[in-house]
């Protein structure tokens, strides 16, 4: 089955056509930079230009930077107090003709890309998906079952999120070697591990394409590995959601 798949993210907003049985993008992926400020109209109006670009008219999975439980966005995250409270899939839904949208947390959709067809498959026991962009996300699966919406980047650091110390945007912003940005992320799996011994990690978000140049930088003795369909994981996972989640 082919779904539009669209990944939501700090700095750009991304759609395919996913063929939701092998993860494969049938289109070329189509990038809006994410506008800003990041309000419900303006990104709500970028969403419907993807969908007009693809001339869409079926179901879409989409992912959020943010707390999501029934299409319902439960944190501002980097998107801002507007957007808590807002039922996300319903606001889409109106923006776009009343298309059938299904909308979770971006590190659990990518997450569910991995785990059933990507770098997770057949991992027992409990594996995070860690994405990694303007913030860092977190998806938790226990023996291949996702436990929704874990907010590790929010572990407190310097009194503030870790993700405002370890996500990429930082390393971005504030000009850090990729050794030394590294370090940090190393410093935020240690934190994690010892929280919660977890058996694997699989890293994806707009830096999984460097991770052969950091990976040699990380000193955790849990298994580390790139996802499978790289960033294009939120965007596979999302549509393989739409195709599951039953229409309420
Ligand atoms: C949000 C998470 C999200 C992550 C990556 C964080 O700021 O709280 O929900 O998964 O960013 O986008």
């Amino acid at each position: 089955m082919e779904i539009l798949g669209l990944d939501i993210g700090g700095s750009g907003i991304k759609g395919a056509i996913v063929n939701t049985t092998t993860g494969k993008l049938t289109t070329e992926r189509f990038r809006i930079p994410t506008p800003q400020p990041r309000t419900t109209t303006s990104i709500a109006a970028t969403v419907k230009e993807i969908i007009d670009h693809f001339q869409w008219t079926g179901p879409v999975g989409s992912t959020f930077p943010t707390v999501v439980i029934d299409g319902k966005c439960l944190s501002a995250s980097n998107l801002g107090e507007e957007w808590v409270g807002v039922q996300v899939d319903d606001l889409f839904s109106q923006t776009c003709n009343g298309l059938d949208f299904h909308v979770a947390n971006d590190a659990d959709l990518a997450g569910i890309a991995e785990i059933t067809i990507g770098a997770g498959k057949n991992l027992k026991g409990m594996v995070f998906m860690i994405t990694i962009g303007t913030g860092l996300g977190t998806g938790l699966f226990y023996n291949g079952q996702l436990i929704p919406n874990f907010e590790f980047g929010h572990l407190l650091y310097n009194n503030e999120s870790i993700e405002k110390y370890a996500a990429d945007s930082v390393r971005k912003r504030e000009d850090l070697s990729l050794k030394d940005w590294a370090k940090r992320f190393d410093f935020f799996l240690h934190h994690v591990i010892r929280l919660c011994s977890p058996n694997h990690f699989i890293i994806g978000g707009g830096i999984s394409k460097k991770f052969d140049k950091f990976k040699d930088y990380l000193t955790v003795d849990v298994p580390v590995t790139c996802a499978h369909f790289k960033n294009n994981a939120g965007i596979i996972g999302a549509a393989m959601y739409a195709k599951t989640r039953p229409t309420t």
